[in-house]
């Protein structure tokens, strides 16, 4: 059954994230950066700044916005994950800061970032507590931060896949709090699947007031 048909995702705690690295490679768990993210960066959206990366997984994200000299933030909740993480930046030499926190906890206290990038989490989390995680972001952004987000399009609902989200639900949800400046489909990829899956890739901004 498609993830998106379920009431609960299959992965809902920390505990059940953990497994998922502790069985092996997870199928979003593809070791390189996402080609989206190498997009957006080259087209210069954003050039340089503070970065916050929501559930960075094995950090392959991560890794890359350091070596392109962001200032990088990645929170994940899984000890595996971030162990992963760490080598790999040691591996690359790319200096940045990893957090293992529930990215709720973190962002109490985090203060607010240029950039907030999130590969894969928006579409599990909006299935548990969509205004938590909405929250969060305001918490973790201020006017004119940037939002970057990748995740599962609403294509075949019979396909196997990350969960899925529709376009109107992401204008409803994150339109909330953003701007929506580019929401392209484009391919996520997966170690289950050689061309990947349908996704969204989402820039958004939050808006500046504007001056009286
Ligand atoms: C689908 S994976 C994506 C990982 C990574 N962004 C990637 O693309 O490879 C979602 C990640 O979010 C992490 N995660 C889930 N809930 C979290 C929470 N409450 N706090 C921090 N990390 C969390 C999981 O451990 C997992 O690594």
């Amino acid at each position: 059954m498609a993830m998106n048909q379920m009431s609960r995702p299959p992965f809902a705690s920390p505990a059940e994230w953990e497994d998922a690295y502790r069985q092996g490679t997870p199928p979003w768990d593809v070791g390189v950066p996402h080609s989206e993210l190498i997009r957006v960066l080259d087209e210069g959206h954003f050039r340089s700044g503070t970065v916050l990366e929501l559930g960075c997984g094995s950090g392959a994200d991560a890794v890359y916005l350091a070596r392109r000299r962001f200032e990088v933030t990645a929170v994940d909740c899984s000890p595996i994950a971030l162990e992963r993480a760490r080598l790999r930046a040691e591996q690359q030499d790319a200096l940045l800061r990893f957090v293992l926190e529930d990215v709720f906890e973190f962002a109490r206290s985090a203060g607010q970032f240029d950039i907030v990038y999130d590969a894969g989490f928006y579409h599990f989390i909006r299935l548990l507590n969509l205004q938590k995680y909405l929250d969060m972001l305001w918490r973790v952004t201020r006017p004119g931060s940037y939002f970057f987000c990748l995740a599962g399009a609403t294509d075949n609902a019979a396909e196997e896949g990350p969960p899925r989200v529709s376009s109107d639900e992401i204008h409803n949800e994150l339109g909330r709090l953003f701007e929506v400046l580019q929401a392209r489909r484009t391919r996520i990829e997966s170690t289950s699947r050689s061309n990947g899956y349908s996704g969204w890739s989402c820039l958004m901004r939050r808006p500046i007031a504007a001056a009286k």
